[in-house]
Parts: structure tokens; sequence; C-alpha cells
């Protein structure tokens, strides 16, 4: 185990990471999409992301890119936390209908949904 995790603590704290309402994960390809399709939809994505936080780096959505979630299909692909709704074929209009609707107002985008899957941790039992 490290002994000392200051310094990530520190980030996680510049990053705001216990305020967030929504993350989303967006692939960026090469199997789902070309680099070219993904690179244009994580720039679109961390703009409008920005927006909507009001700010760059904090606020109450969090972004991430990924190499591969799995599906390889009709991407870009992307999936949005707490919910675990996944979707496909987010070209530019479709991705801006995820980050203003789901995002930005918490309404899944229901004609871009592949799947879901909420997560919820197995509760210890009680005493
Ligand atoms: S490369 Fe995007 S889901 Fe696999």
């Amino acid at each position: 185990m490290p002994d000392d995790l200051g310094a990530a603590r520190d980030a996680a704290e510049r990053r705001g990471v216990g305020s967030y309402e929504r993350h989303i994960f967006l692939c960026i390809g090469p199997d789902c999409c070309s680099t070219e399709t993904g690179e244009a939809a994580w720039s679109r994505l961390k703009r409008r992301t920005a927006l909507l936080n009001g700010s760059s780096d904090r606020g109450r959505i969090y972004r991430t890119k990924v190499g591969c979630l799995r599906i390889c299909e009709n991407g870009p692909v992307a999936v949005v936390y707490p919910e675990g709704t996944w979707y496909a074929g987010l070209d530019a209009e479709g991705l801006e209908r995820v980050i203003s609707e789901h995002l930005g107002e918490g309404r899944k985008v229901e004609e871009l949904v592949i799947g879901r899957n909420p997560l919820s941790a197995p509760q210890p039992p009680a005493d």
C-alpha cells in the first residue's frame, strides 16, 4: 500500500470529486467510429459540459474519454451514470441531445439508448 496519497487526494479535491451529479464516459474509437469522429465528439463534449458547469474543470457534470466500451458498433458510444444509460449513434446531433437533454435536464434520449445498467452496490447486512 502507498503510504502517502496526499497529492492524489489534493487533485481529486481540485477536480470536485464528491460534487458530481452525472458522469459521462465517451468512447472516441477507433472501432465504433473513426478517430476523427471520436475526437470531434470529445471536443464538443468538453466545450458543452464546460458551458453547463460554468467552468472547464469543475461542476456538476464530469466527463471522461475512453478508448473502448466494448460495443464497437455505431459509435461514438457513451454511458451516463448514475442511471447507467448506454448510448450509440452519437453523431453531432445525437451527442448534442444527450448533453442538453440528459446531462443538462435529466431526461434520457430514448431513441439513442442501446442498454440500461444502473449500478447499485449490495448493502451490508444490518446489525
Ligand atoms: S471502440 Fe468504441 S466501443 Fe469499442
